[in-house]
């Protein structure tokens, strides 16, 4: 599900139907640079070029002092979907916004489901470990240093930020999880991650990411050393206003 197919109408269709490749502004107004990569463009480390190079996404260079927003739209969404949503919660962050490279009936995912709702766990595992790849060689491609990487992901990339965090907690220490649910149920990751914190925000009413299920993630994260804050509101699965001023909120704090 995109953002924009939000039940709950919450006006963050952030698709902007830009060509992430071809350097076109995200049109939100803010003088942080370009959305895209130039491929060609030699980096200070071939091997991680190569590696972002071959994984279509857009790329925002921000302001010193602010973020990375890694953003991980949803089942069906694009690269682009969720770069509103990156301006609403830090216009001056940089924004690294992959694509899902898991393909079901022609919509891009993150990885494979046996079902709504179920997971086919060796692939979670699998290409997490992979955008916890991706994420490292960005860093070194785009010379991020030490800035702090927060992923704010929607529904399936709510989903895959939590098990690349729950795996690869120094990759992406933060998460910012919309209408997301426990990606990894049963298999138990031993990172330590008392460096963790993650913002769970989900509807009381979503069939998609059951309480039980976020509740759960829940409770394993805080006993592994992780922050968590939860924020439920009324209606289903999407990204409500009340939801981004939340995350607004978590992100300032
Ligand atoms: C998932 O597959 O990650 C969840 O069921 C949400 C979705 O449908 O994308």
């Amino acid at each position: 599900m995109t953002a924009s197919a939000d039940s709950t109408g919450t006006g963050t269709d952030t698709d902007t139907g830009t060509d992430s490749r071809t350097g076109t502004d995200t049109g939100t107004g803010t003088d942080t640079g370009t959305v895209g990569t130039d491929a060609a463009a030699p980096g200070p480390d071939p091997a991680a070029a190569a590696l972002v190079a071959a994984w279509p996404h857009a790329y925002r260079q921000g302001v010193a002092g602010h973020p990375v927003l890694l953003m991980l739209h949803g089942t069906g969404g694009t690269e682009h979907d969720l770069l509103g949503l990156a301006d609403a919660l830090d216009p001056q962050a940089t924004v690294l916004s992959p694509r899902g490279r898991v393909t079901e009936i022609g919509m891009n995912r993150w990885f494979r489901r046996l079902a709504e709702g179920v997971f086919d766990l060796d692939d979670v595992e699998l290409r997490s470990d992979e955008l916890a790849d991706f994420v490292t060689a960005a860093r070194a491609h785009y010379e991020l240093g030490g800035l702090n990487l927060v992923a704010v992901g929607f529904s399936n990339g709510a989903n895959v930020a939590l098990a690349t965090a729950l795996r690869h907690p120094s990759t992406v220490p933060h998460v910012i999880a919309f209408s997301g649910m426990h990606p990894l149920p049963g298999r138990v990751a031993d990172t330590d991650l008392n460096a963790t914190s993650v913002l769970l925000l989900n509807g009381e009413s979503d069939p998609m990411a059951p309480l039980a299920s976020v509740d759960a993630l829940a409770a394993e994260l805080e006993a592994r050393g992780a922050a968590v804050q939860q924020v439920r509101r009324t209606g289903g699965h999407g990204v409500t206003e009340a939801d981004v001023y939340a995350a607004q909120g978590w992100l300032a704090r």
